[in-house]
């Protein structure tokens, strides 16, 4: 697919995908898609941060190349690292002879035994790629600032084979749960986003777009449902993986409205947290009493 022309465009294309965003988000990412800038998309837990990134790279027509990021990921997980073992096994079948040889060891370091990581992966594709760095605030400070370097200029030095750049950079996408803030600097060259959870009418369609076979009827009630839990105080709210689990789990079981009694049964699929459970269960008659 070629580049979408406008905003709405984009949107179109991402539905078709099976992705809503919505106005604000199609914005961000129309504006990092025709200017280069990556994209920072921050928000609750399970509202399509990764998902968005997934589908744009599906209906572009670009590779999806995924950093996962945890913590103490350092550059030889995410950049490049030489393949120790096959040097090894290189080296041993090698003669006394070819081993004095001049360019013996510089063969080592060549490309044969670079074994590439998804940054330098992305930089080698260029824009043929969508580079989705995810849960980057999982990462230390240092990655964060290596990050930074990387993102200003998509160049990778490795000194025993030279500079790689990308001369058209990927489209980034980087994603935060903010379970703690993330550097100004690394803020300042990204667009930013933040995804909220949606509205009841459009997560309504979220859910009616992802299982189809979902009575509409259903997916209002488990989406007016989810609503009511997400106002309750609790450790872990529900995000829009588990309207559509639920709404999935009680279709599966032939339910076609939305019981107490259903209900309790099934409160696994969206509610993951022991204490509120609890809380949950003591509201439920509320929760499933099908007033928005
Ligand atoms: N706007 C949307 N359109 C279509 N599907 C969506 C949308 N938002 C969320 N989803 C669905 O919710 C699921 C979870 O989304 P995703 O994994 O991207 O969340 P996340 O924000 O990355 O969560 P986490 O913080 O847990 O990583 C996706 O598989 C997708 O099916
Ligand atoms: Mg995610």
């Amino acid at each position: 697919m070629v580049k979408p022309g406008t905003v709405g465009e984009l949107t179109e294309t991402l539905r078709e995908g099976g992705y809503l965003a919505d106005r604000g988000l199609a914005t961000a990412l129309f504006v990092a898609l025709s200017l280069h800038r990556p994209v920072l998309l921050e928000g609750e837990v399970g509202v399509g941060k990764t998902e968005v990134a997934k589908v744009l790279a599906a209906v572009l027509g670009r590779r999806l190349i995924r950093l996962q990021c945890y913590e103490g990921i350092d550059t030889s997980q995410a950049l490049y690292e030489w393949d120790y073992a096959r040097q090894m096994l290189h080296i041993r079948a090698l003669s006394e002879r070819q081993l004095a040889g001049d360019d013996a060891v510089d063969k080592l370091f060549g490309p044969k035994f670079l074994l590439e990581r998804p940054l330098l992966d992305a930089v080698r594709a260029g824009d043929q790629a969508v580079l989705l760095i995810d849960e980057i605030d999982r990462a230390d400070d240092e990655f964060e600032a290596f990050l930074l370097e990387l993102l200003s200029d998509f160049q990778i030095s490795i000194p025993e084979i030279g500079t790689i750049k990308a001369d058209r950079p990927p489209l980034v996408i980087l994603t935060s749960n903010r379970t703690r803030e993330l550097h100004d600097a690394l803020k300042r060259r990204c667009l930013y986003h933040w995804i909220g959870y949606p509205a009841a009418d459009r997560e309504t369609e979220i859910v009616l777009i992802r299982e189809p076979g979902v009575p509409a009827a259903l997916a209002r009630k488990v989406v007016a449902a989810v609503h009511r839990i997400r106002q309750l105080d609790l450790a872990k709210p529900p995000g829009v993986a588990e309207t559509i689990d639920w709404a999935r789990t009680l279709d599966f079981l032939g339910e076609t409205d939305l019981s107490p009694d259903g209900a309790s049964d099934t409160l696994g699929a969206v509610v993951k947290d022991r204490d509120d459970l609890e809380v949950v269960r003591d509201n439920l008659e509320e929760i499933t009493s099908g007033a928005p």
